[in-house]
């Protein structure tokens, strides 16, 4: 059997065959045939705007490798650091290849006074931290203008080292500064989750020193939010980086983008949703209430993953890890009464709707001490690295500028109508 489809115009009888590669067929060729007749596809729901090597999503078995390797086994023996460094560089780095990294992060960590002191602090009272992480990562464009050479290998890996170094500094500032904390400078003797812990949460003590369960619990969750393919904020990333914009512009857009409900924001939402709820009595009626079209089961279903996201699953067992540490978060028995309701209902399964990566990382921050709002910042930091690999793997293709069509359905061309005529 061919491994191809043939595609008849049925209007002239003419047809084309289309090779099937990569379980996908080229738009090029089926342009051929029809041109001037475009797909379809709202969402890009059956699209693939780009070839990657990054990482593999299989969401009817419920798969996710990164460059090849599981994810169950990334964040059972691997740390964020050297899983940045497999996703950027498209292998594990040797022992010296780790060291020069982990230096090259460690020391960049600082960021400009400006962008504290003139910057952040110009923001209102209670700006949202994600709001003033996103305006942030755009400033810094202005502060390092070598940024702009984006076809400079040397240029590129800096902005890249930077951006990742940053993002915690960034995220740590935009938090203490909606608490009227003062800002914490970066620890370089700490590692990376235990830095980030040091700038939320260091107050009067000399050094602060984060109890290892819970460094090592956000290292494993930002390893599992460290990638995710093609979604909504990696393609923001993507299409503002394929105008050669500059990488903390085009990583502010994909920021943007992850800061809605639908995507970064849903772990939030599954507090709000389980804090309403209030008792694991008022779970049915509130099931039903979903069934009944009045709201989504927030931290549920997902565009890809039709049966368990494997995230989720390894996040419930370091869930179980913090709660022995922080004590258990009193939400957590609403939660699993959600999902084993859910999970045995017709109206869920007919949909192959599953707990997604955010149904349980909300309650594990919570437990942690992060407030709600900072939540799409926590996923944010590790992202970032997802989106610089893409971004560079998009620069290393010579991709072209994302550019959809649409189908018009505005009205025909008619003559402008001086306004006391209308
Ligand atoms: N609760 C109840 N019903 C749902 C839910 C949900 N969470 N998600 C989807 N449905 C229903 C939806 O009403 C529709 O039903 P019907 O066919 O009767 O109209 C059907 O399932 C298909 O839904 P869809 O909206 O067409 O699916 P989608 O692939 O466009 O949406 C999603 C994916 C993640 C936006 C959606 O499932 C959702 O809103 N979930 C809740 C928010 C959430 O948890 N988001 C985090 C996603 S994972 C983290 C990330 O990648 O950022």
């Amino acid at each position: 059997m061919p491994e191809s489809i043939t595609i008849t115009d049925n209007r002239t009888g003419d047809a084309i065959e289309i090779p099937i590669l990569n379980d996908g067929i080229s738009a090029t060729e089926w342009s051929k045939l029809l041109p001037g007749i475009w797909f379809y596809d709202p969402g890009f729901m059956a699209t693939a705007a780009c070839e990657s090597a990054i990482s593999l999503l299989d969401g009817d078995v419920g798969i996710l490798r990164y460059r090849g390797y599981p994810i169950e086994q990334l964040a059972e023996n691997s740390t964020f650091l050297e899983v940045a460094y497999l996703l950027l560089h498209g292998e594990l780095p040797n022992e010296s290849e780790f060291e020069a990294w982990q230096l090259d992060i460690t020391y960049h960590t600082f960021i400009h006074e400006n962008v504290r002191k003139r910057f952040l602090e110009g923001f209102h009272y209670d700006a949202h931290p994600m709001g003033m992480l996103v305006s942030a990562v755009a400033a810094l464009s202005t502060f390092y203008l070598d940024a702009k050479e984006i076809f400079n290998r040397d240029s590129r890996q800096k902005q890249i080292t930077r951006l990742i170094a940053k993002m915690p500094t960034l995220a740590a500032a935009a938090h203490r500064f909606s608490v009227g904390m003062p800002f914490v400078y970066p620890d370089n003797s700490l590692d990376f989750a235990s830095n980030f812990l040091s700038m939320m949460w260091k107050v009067a003590e000399p050094r602060f020193e984060a109890d290892p369960v819970l460094v090592h619990a956000l290292d494993v969750l930002f390893i599992l939010h460290a990638d995710h393919e093609q979604n909504c904020s990696t393609t923001a990333m993507r299409v503002v980086g394929s105008s050669h914009a500059d990488p903390y512009s085009a990583t502010a857009a994909a920021a943007a983008a992850l800061y809605g409900p639908r995507h970064g924001g849903a772990n939030e939402q599954v507090i709000k949703m389980l804090m309403e709820i209030g008792h694991i009595d008022n779970v049915p009626a509130f099931i039903e209430e979903v069934k009944g079209g009045g709201g989504r089961l927030q931290g549920f279903g997902h565009r890809v993953y039709k049966s368990y996201d494997p995230r989720a699953t390894i996040i419930k067992r370091t869930a179980d890890e913090v709660f022995g540490v922080t004590g258990k978060n009193p939400l957590l028995d609403i939660a699993l009464k959600l999902e084993e309701i859910a999970l045995q209902d017709e109206y869920f399964l007919s949909r192959k709707l599953y707990p997604n990566v955010d149904f349980y990382s909300g309650l594990i921050y919570q437990a942690m001490g992060f407030p709600l709002e900072m939540f799409p910042v926590l996923f944010a930091i590790p992202r970032t690295v997802g989106w610089l690999a893409h971004w560079q793997e998009m620069l290393d293709q010579d991709s072209k500028i994302a550019r959809p069509r649409q189908l018009y359905i505005g009205p025909d061309a008619r003559d402008y109508v001086p306004i006391a005529g209308r």
